[in-house]
C-alpha cells in the first residue's frame, strides 16, 4: 500500500523563552517539540530567548531547523503538481 502525499506547511507557535527541543524524526510531520518517542533520531536543542510567534518546520527538511524556510512549499508543489 503506497503512503498519502501529505501537504506540508508550517506550525507557528508562540514559545516562552527557555530551552526546547525540536522533533526531527523524519516520520513524525506532527511533532514539531520533541516528546522523547524517537527511536532512530536526534532531536536539536535550540533556546528561545524572547517570546514571539515564529513558524516551525513540520516537513523536517528545512535548512533553518526549527524554524520553517519555505521548503515545504517545493515539497507540495512535487507532491501536488497543478
Ligand atoms: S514546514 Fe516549512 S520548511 Fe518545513
Amino acid at each position: 500500500m503506497q503512503n498519502e502525499p501529505i501537504l506540508f506547511k508550517s506550525l507557528k507557535l508562540e514559545l516562552e523563552p527557555g530551552i526546547y527541543y525540536w522533533c526531527s524524526c523524519a516520520d513524525n510531520f506532527e511533532l514539531v517539540i520533541c516528546d522523547s518517542s524517537h527511536k532512530d533520531c536526534v532531536p536539536l536543542q535550540f533556546e528561545i530567548t524572547e517570546k514571539r510567534l515564529r513558524s516551525y518546520c513540520t516537513c523536517k527538511q528545512t535548512k533553518t531547523p526549527p524554524f520553517c524556510d519555505g521548503t515545504h512549499k517545493e515539497i507540495n508543489a512535487l507532491n501536488f503538481p497543478e
